[in-house]
């Protein structure tokens, strides 16, 4: 579904991320680890294609083609969406019309919101006086109605409460899995994501194949997200270069 392919990211003239190779397969959702500012969003902002996030070298490739120039709603409509770490509040704009709009106009926001227990919301401006734990739920609620293929998930848990970590978690295991439990086994028509966590809490409500841990824009390694995650909870990120320069 997405490989990225060597890829070097220049922002403000400075390189962010060198040489990343990474790859989710279809159905398949993959996890970033790493401390702060090691580059984790800025490579979700560069899938999406942000602008200020210059490739220097390297390619990404979407569904086997090479989006490396394409413009963020051209991405967007071959099926990537992103919730982002720290939407911005948009006053004046009502969540009503951001979801109608991502839904290409296709869908009663109504309906799609009731079902996510959102509907109290759509008449609200968009993160506009929103807590954590809401201004998550607002981001998955568009990214329902805009249905992607792949989700970019920059801490979906960041800022929200425990009691909330509970609707956000359930939320996006139902999104990846077409709302079928997936009880450790594939769903063939799943979603593919790629979750970028600091705590691991996602990992309760969604199975992940591969994890892999950035630090200075560079992935140190990769492998069981559980492990790796056990791994950072005991010895730290400052281990993950030690032993990256061991090898
Ligand atoms: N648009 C930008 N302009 C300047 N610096 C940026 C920009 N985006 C990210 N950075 C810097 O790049 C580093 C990595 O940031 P980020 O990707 O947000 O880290 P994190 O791994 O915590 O998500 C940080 O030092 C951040 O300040
Ligand atoms: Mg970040």
């Amino acid at each position: 579904m997405l490989k990225i392919e060597n890829l070097t990211v220049e922002v403000a003239g400075k390189i962010l991320l060198r040489d990343i190779n990474l790859e989710v397969g279809k159905g398949h959702t993959n996890v970033l680890f790493g401390p702060n500012g090691a580059g984790k969003s800025a490579l979700m902002r560069t899938i999406m294609g942000f602008s200020g996030y210059k490739v220097v070298s390297g390619r990404i490739l979407f569904k086997g083609e090479d989006i490396t120039e394409l413009s963020v709603d051209e991405r967007a409509r071959k099926g990537i969406g992103i919730m982002m770490q720290r939407p911005p509040d948009m006053a004046g704009v009502r969540l009503r019309e951001l979801v109608r709009a991502a839904s290409g106009e296709k869908m009663d926001p109504e309906v799609l919101a009731r079902a996510l227990d959102m509907g109290r919301f759509l008449d609200r401006d968009v993160n506009v006086g929103f807590s954590g734990g809401e201004i998550k739920r607002s981001e998955l609620l568009q990214l329902a109605a805009q249905g992607p293929d792949f989700y970019l998930l920059d801490e979906p848990e960041s800022g929200v409460d425990l009691v909330s970590i509970e609707q956000v978690g359930t939320m996006i295991r139902g999104m990846l899995c077409a709302g079928i439990e997936c009880a450790g086994e594939r769903y063939e028509k799943g979603k593919s994501a790629l979750i970028i966590t600091h705590t691991g809490q996602v990992l309760d409500y969604v199975q992940a194949d591969k994890g892999y841990i950035l630090c200075n824009g560079m992935v140190m390694c990769s492998g069981n997200p559980l492990e790796l995650l056990s791994e950072i909870k005991k010895r730290g990120y400052e281990e993950c270069v030690r032993c990256k320069l061991k090898r």
